[in-house]
């Protein structure tokens, strides 16, 4: 299935275009979430507005378009994709994907992604086996174009041979088995705490903390991206719940522990969520009124601490339990006293001093702190971040299986 895959389907300008609705419908069916960009050729055989219909979006298809370039750039397009499908994939446009050439949108975007690309070639017999043909196929195939067909069959031009786009199913079915094969993580649950916490201190104050969720989200979607089936605990933020991921909304921390408990045994836990060390203690039930000239004042108590109570040894404890270290001075010392003090195995340290735009902002500075070192992470969004984090993840998991490093948690 492909439950939250984001596609970034590319149609160039063979007569198989006409299937490409079809596609699109299939690849939705099995979950997926499609963005079709066309090239000018491609209208020829199928306009815009079929496409825009079946994938319930707007279809892209002016690289000069100024409103686009402003809403979205070619690069956006793509970094919002898991993966670019080109399909038909013509002699010309693999040609010009294998020689870097980027004269129309559809050849711009991928020029300038860093994401997988399948293609599903569709041509004349003869133009798939002329050697210029063959030469581009085996330079994209070297630098990780994956392939799909093409089929052999009866040709539109009247011929028979190999050159047909494969059907539909069978473009889906590759889609489907390309994430398959990228699924480190399938089989392993995981749960992810994200955002604040609130803590009520009346009926309609309560204390909170800057925390965005950004990173806690883009983890839990990371995650699942690789395979895993993720439930994400999240507090009170402004952010759609990532696709494929079963979220729960909770307030407080001690909800949150809660929401986090009943998702145990999992096999992995991040804790990202900023949560309150207090709450008041009593929480008033009426709204605090202002009396002249004297301020309430508030007892606290301690919340649980989630990431604590995870990391207690025993036999429901996650394999790989990750905190977050939020400070703003002495980072890596801090996230070292941390580690230690709560019992995790990987504390994500960052810097969160006003400077650094860090909590709220799209980018983060992450140092990995684990038993055995520490890893300095670029300055990079926190959507980086979380893939990277889920990669590093995955290569533990897969060494823990293999015992490769017995006992071994960094
Ligand atoms: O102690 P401090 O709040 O700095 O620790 C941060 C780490 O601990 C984060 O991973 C956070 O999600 C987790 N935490 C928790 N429960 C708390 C407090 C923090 O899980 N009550």
């Amino acid at each position: 299935m492909l439950i939250g895959k984001r596609i970034l389907l590319i149609v160039t300008g063979g007569i198989a275009a006409y299937k490409t609705p079809e596609l699109v419908r299939q690849l939705i069916k099995a979950g997926a979430r499609v963005r079709c960009v066309m090239s000018q050729g491609a209208e020829q055989f199928v306009t815009p507005l079929s496409l825009a219909s079946v994938s319930g979006d707007k279809v892209y298809t002016d690289l000069f378009s100024l409103t686009d370039e402003h809403e979205m750039g070619h690069i956006n397009l793509s970094r919002q994709a898991d993966v670019l499908l080109v399909a038909p994939a013509t002699a010309n446009t693999l040609a010009k994907m294998a020689h870097g050439m980027a004269d129309n949108l559809a050849t711009t975007l991928l020029l300038a992604t860093d994401k997988p690309v399948l293609a599903a070639p569709a041509m004349n017999v003869r133009m798939w086996e002329h050697a210029a043909t063959q030469d581009n196929v085996e330079l994209l195939k070297a630098r990780g174009v994956h392939l799909i067909g093409p089929d052999e069959g009866d040709m539109a031009c009247g011929e028979w041979g190999e050159g047909r786009m494969s059907e539909p199913h069978a473009i889906v079915q590759a889609v489907v088995d390309f994430f398959d094969a990228d699924a480190p993580l399938k089989g392993l649950r995981a749960v992810v705490t994200s955002g604040p916490t609130h803590e009520p201190i009346d009926p309609v104050r309560y204390i909170a903390n800057r925390s965005s969720g950004k990173q806690g989200h883009a983890i839990a979607q990371a995650l699942h991206d690789l395979g895993a089936q993720v439930t994400l605990v999240s507090g009170p933020v402004a952010l759609p719940d990532p696709v494929g991921v079963t979220t729960h909304h909770v307030q407080t921390a001690r909800q949150m522990k809660t929401a986090v408990d009943a998702v145990l045994p999992v096999d992995i836990a991040v804790c990202a969520a900023a949560v309150a060390d207090w709450r008041v203690d009593g929480e008033a039930e009426q709204k605090i009124k202002k009396s002249g000239t004297q301020s309430p004042s508030f007892s606290t108590v301690q919340n649980p601490d989630i990431l604590a109570s995870l990391s207690i040894p025993g036999a429901a404890r996650p394999r790989l339990v990750v905190g977050f270290a939020a400070e703003t001075e002495s980072v890596i010392e801090h996230a070292r006293a941390k580690l230690a003090k709560k019992g995790c195995d990987w504390i994500c340290a960052n810097d969160v001093s006003s400077s650094t735009n860090t909590f709220g902002g799209d980018d983060n500075t992450v140092h990995l702190v684990t038993r055995t070192g520490v890893d300095d992470w670029p300055r990079q969004s926190k959507l980086c971040v979380a893939r990277q984090l889920a990669r590093r993840i995955a290569d533990h998991m897969r060494k823990q299986d293999t015992s490769e490093q017995p006992g071994e948690t960094a």
